[in-house]
């Protein structure tokens, strides 16, 4: 991914603090662990990637949000969000709970302000809202990627993180890009579950989604413009044929025109930049 790396901890602290300076109000963090296995240890270990990373980060610059990802992939070896079933050799999704409540916990525990699970098994934000309440963190929020579909706009993100499924694909968890009440009904279902804000990812090929999601149930919305909306901008204005900056704010200003409260997006430090500048 153009411009898009993978840091140290300490690398981490250097761009969330220059990025903070330029008025980038929060972090997304994702962690991709020496060593990948069967059951995603890298996920929940005490002193796993993320763990340090927001210790050093909530140590070392305590007015920057942080909000942790929640997913197995990253620590799996197989690249799938949940445990693989060895009889079945399908995603097995109860026995996946177990695990992403205990990795919610283990970011709490290191001091995550808010935690979002991406996983998308059913139950989870149930099973980690419940983890979360009895460890002590009964007043972290879940931000919940709620709607997700299965996209190909995830292509560049994969790459980046190592988290290609080595084997088939994530279509029986994530949704099917045409079924626009099927996101309505998971949106919905992670609200009941205890969700306290809803995400819909990507962003802007389901500005529909945003739009619905946002009246439909007026809860604080973040909108997630992925790594391919992302590289795309970036490839076409390398080659000169659109203006970077004017379509990379146009497409922020549509997010939030859609309903989008809260906008992750690879451009942050580039959008305060630009909005910084008279
Ligand atoms: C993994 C995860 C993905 C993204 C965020 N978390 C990819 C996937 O589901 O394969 C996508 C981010 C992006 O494309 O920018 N749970
Ligand atoms: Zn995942």
């Amino acid at each position: 991914m153009p411009g898009v790396f993978q840091f140290s901890p300490d690398e981490v602290l250097k761009e969330a603090t220059a990025a903070f300076a330029q008025g980038v109000p929060a972090v997304l963090l994702f962690g991709i662990p020496e060593t990948k296995d069967a059951k995603a240890s890298g996920a929940y270990a005490s002193n796993g990637i993320v763990q340090r990373t927001v210790k050093l980060l909530k140590r070392e610059l305590p007015e920057l949000l942080v909000v942790t990802d929640v997913c197995l992939c990253e620590y799996m070896s197989h690249g799938h969000c949940g445990l693989i079933n060895e009889s079945h050799g399908q995603v097995d999704n109860d026995s996946s709970l177990k695990l992403l409540a205990r990795t919610a916990a283990s970011h709490a525990e290191a001091g995550a302000d808010i935690i979002a699970p991406s996983d998308m098994m059913d139950g989870r934000v149930q099973a980690i809202r419940q983890k979360l309440d009895d460890s002590g963190f009964s007043e972290i929020p879940i931000m919940s990627y709620a709607a997700k579909f299965a996209s190909s706009f995830y292509g560049p993100f994969r790459e980046a993180a190592e988290s290609t499924p080595k084997s088939g694909d994530r279509r029986g968890y994530q949704m099917e890009a045409g079924n626009a009440e099927e996101a309505m009904r998971e949106v919905h279902l992670d609200i009941m579950e205890g969700a306290d804000i809803i995400m819909v990812k990507p962003a802007l090929a389901y500005l529909d989604i945003i739009y619905r999601v946002k009246n439909t149930f007026a809860y604080p919305t973040a909108a997630y413009h992925v790594s391919a909306e992302y590289s795309m901008i970036k490839a076409a204005a390398a080659n000169g044929w659109i203006d970077e900056r004017s379509v990379t704010m146009e497409s922020h200003l549509a997010m939030r025109r859609a309903g989008a409260d809260i906008i992750i997006t690879y451009s942050a430090p580039q959008v305060a930049r630009w909005l910084g500048e008279p």
